[in-house]
């Protein structure tokens, strides 16, 4: 399988095209990814986007998630430190958009996907955003690279459940994440490359759920993760 180089504080590594940045990571042996302000070590935690643990800076750019960053071919990843510079400027500028869908789905895991097909079914025009590379959720996660062969019956599934979303015409927009509700309702969202301003008829959230750690002594050092992170790597 072709590799993809990275560095990670300057060291050369090497990572599976299909990684996450925290799975390649995991994979080349490195653990901790950020220090806090009182100096102690973090690395992968929650794996799914959820506890800001895995933060590292890539191409310049801090508070980047590890777990939710797929590797590129190239990247310079460094340690974060504690209090980042965010004074840097993005590395991509971003474009504004405005959509008016009858019905926003946040969230494209089994909830969310089988919303979207029945609102489609109901004549509503959708559009469905979720965060990860791939629509899946965390039940039907897909693999991070397109057209790689599903890894088991679930994963399968998932697929056919995506296709059907697509052909029902539902509008799939990925890598794009909610950071903000307000009175309309404007949902406002961000992709690497753009802003969105939902204005919908309705919205359906469907963002599913997150484990709940037990904090025990130890429980946050690298190499400690939910049974969530460790399902995913
Ligand atoms: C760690 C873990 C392990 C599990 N293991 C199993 C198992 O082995 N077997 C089993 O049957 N069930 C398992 N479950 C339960 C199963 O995953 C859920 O029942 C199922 O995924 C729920 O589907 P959902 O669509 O409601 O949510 P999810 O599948 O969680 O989908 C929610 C989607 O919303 C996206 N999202 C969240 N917030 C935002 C935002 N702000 N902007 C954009 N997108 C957003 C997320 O990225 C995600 O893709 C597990 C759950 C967890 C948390
Ligand atoms: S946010 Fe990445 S490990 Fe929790």
């Amino acid at each position: 399988m072709t590799t993809l180089r990275f560095t990670f504080d300057g060291r050369d590594l090497a990572g599976a095209p299909d990684s996450s940045l925290a799975a390649a990571l995991t994979a080349c042996g490195t653990r901790v990814y950020r220090h806090t302000n009182s100096g102690a070590p973090r690395g992968i935690f929650c794996g799914m986007g959820v506890c800001q643990d895995c933060l590292v800076t890539v191409d310049g750019q801090p508070n980047q998630r590890a777990c939710m960053t797929p590797l590129r071919d190239g990247m310079q990843v460094q340690t974060q430190t504690p209090r980042p510079d965010l004074t840097a400027p993005p590395v991509q500028s971003r474009t504004a958009q405005r959509l008016s869908p009858a019905v926003l789905v946040v969230g494209g895991g089994a909830g969310g996907l089988n919303a979207a097909i029945a609102a489609r079914k109901a004549g509503a025009d959708v559009i469905l955003l979720d965060e990860r590379k791939n629509p899946g959720g965390q039940y039907f996660k897909q693999r991070a690279s397109a057209g790689l062969p599903p890894l088991d019956p679930q994963q399968e599934a998932g697929r056919k459940l995506v296709q059907a979303a697509l052909s029902a015409g539902v509008d799939i927009l990925t890598q794009a994440e909610v950071w903000g509700a307000f009175d309309g309702p404007e949902i406002m969202a961000a992709d690497p490359t753009q802003v969105h301003a939902i204005r919908p008829g309705a919205v359906i959230v469907a963002t599913g759920a997150y484990e709940r750690p037990a904090m025990i002594p130890g429980w946050t050092l690298p190499g400690v993760m939910t049974v969530g992170a460790a399902q995913t790597l």
